[in-house]
């Protein structure tokens, strides 16, 4: 069986994680989403609440799991008997990075990552964007599911 992590902020989750979710599901017995904190960027939301929204929206894909996570990830994959991390790239942008992380944590550990490339469509797709547009009250209906959308627009409110 195998059991694979995807880890991300999902600060909020997107229509382009979603879309990486549901395709990396279809490849492995498990998926494990795991929520972390980037300690590199400001939150909207607490990380429980990015839990219950990913929970809601991953809840069509039979074999996905959503959990939080503290620490390295490559011992959250260990403590989960995953042998897989997943991730989404977009573009060029994400590359370098995203490759860097995964020696890493490759050397770390030995659990490989494998790469999914975001649907064309959604490349432009950023939680980051969202959050930037929320701001400015602009509809969200092209990034991010309809319930996230609302509760974006009503955190950004709040805290306005
Ligand atoms: O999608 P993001 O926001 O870039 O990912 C955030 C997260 C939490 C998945 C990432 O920062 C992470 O894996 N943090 C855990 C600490 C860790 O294992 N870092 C890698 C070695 S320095």
């Amino acid at each position: 069986m195998t059991t694979a992590v995807c880890p991300g902020s999902f600060d909020p989750v997107t229509l382009g994680h979603l879309d990486v979710i549901g395709r990396a599901a279809a490849l492995v017995d498990e998926l494990v989403v795991a929520v972390g904190r980037n300690s590199g960027k400001r939150s909207l939301f607490a990380v429980a609440e990015r839990v219950e929204m990913l929970v809601e929206v991953c809840a069509p894909f039979a074999n996905v799991t959503v959990e939080e996570f503290d620490g390295l990830l490559v011992e959250f994959c260990t403590a989960r008997a995953a042998t897989l991390i997943c991730k989404g790239l977009r573009g060029a942008s994400d590359t370098d990075y995203e490759v860097q992380m995964a020696q890493l944590n490759r050397r770390l550990s030995g659990v490989d990552t494998i790469f999914v490339p975001t649907a064309p469509e959604l490349s432009f797709v950023s939680s980051t964007r969202v959050r930037e547009l929320a701001a400015y009250g602009a509809d969200l209906s092209d990034l991010v599911p309809a319930s996230v959308a609302v509760r974006v627009h009503a955190r950004v409110q709040a805290s306005g």
